[in-house]
């Protein structure tokens, strides 16, 4: 069984560094019209609060993947499991994903789409856990570093649940 402990960040600290993030990604992306791409499913809720605080002509695309394990390839081959719906060839493309744990996904994933030939890439993580860190990889854009706990909330499961809780709390697995 499992059980939320702490909320570790509530509604009020998420809306203030979303708010810090949109400003930050307008300002980068000004005279731009970035392609804003949200990594499924985790992101859906990030991305929904961060598109509105970007007043520039963005358009949408979604991607859902999943990287091979950790075990014999930890060298983050990503699988697509949900393909983007248009051609980024040329387009500059910030990747919005709900957190970063050992890097490979995300490390894997911009190199796939630096491959398909986007003008450029950014990741913005809402949060980021250094201290798992196996891949070399670093977001552009992170709201809050965390300690090494597993979290859920905004947009982040365990084994699909918790999802829709509106903060982000620590998840104790008990007997
Ligand atoms: P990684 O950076 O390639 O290890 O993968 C990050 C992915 O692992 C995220 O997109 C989440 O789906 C999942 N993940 C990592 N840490 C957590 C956590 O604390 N709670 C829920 N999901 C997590
Ligand atoms: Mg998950």
């Amino acid at each position: 069984m499992e059980r939320i402990s702490d909320v570790l960040i509530d509604e009020e600290r998420i809306a203030k560094r979303v708010e810090e993030l949109g400003r930050q990604i307008e300002q980068d992306y000004a005279g731009k019209a970035p392609v804003v791409v949200a990594i499924l499913k985790g992101s859906i809720i990030f991305y929904g609060d961060l598109v509105r605080k970007i007043d520039l002509p963005i358009k949408f695309d979604t991607m859902a993947v999943s990287s091979y394990g950790s075990g014999t390839s930890s060298s983050g081959n990503v699988k697509i499991k949900k393909d983007l719906t248009n051609d980024i060839c040329g387009e500059d493309v910030p990747l919005i994903e709900v957190i970063i744990d050992s890097g490979n996904t995300m490390k894997a994933l911009t190199s796939l789409l630096a491959h398909r030939g986007a003008k450029s890439i950014k990741v913005c993580a809402f949060l980021d856990k250094p201290s798992r860190r196996t891949a070399d990889f670093e977001a552009d854009y992170v709201g809050y570093k965390i300690p090494n706990e597993f979290v859920v909330g905004y947009g982040l499961d365990y084994d699909e649940k918790y999802r829709n809780l509106p903060y982000i709390a620590i998840l104790e697995l008990t007997d």
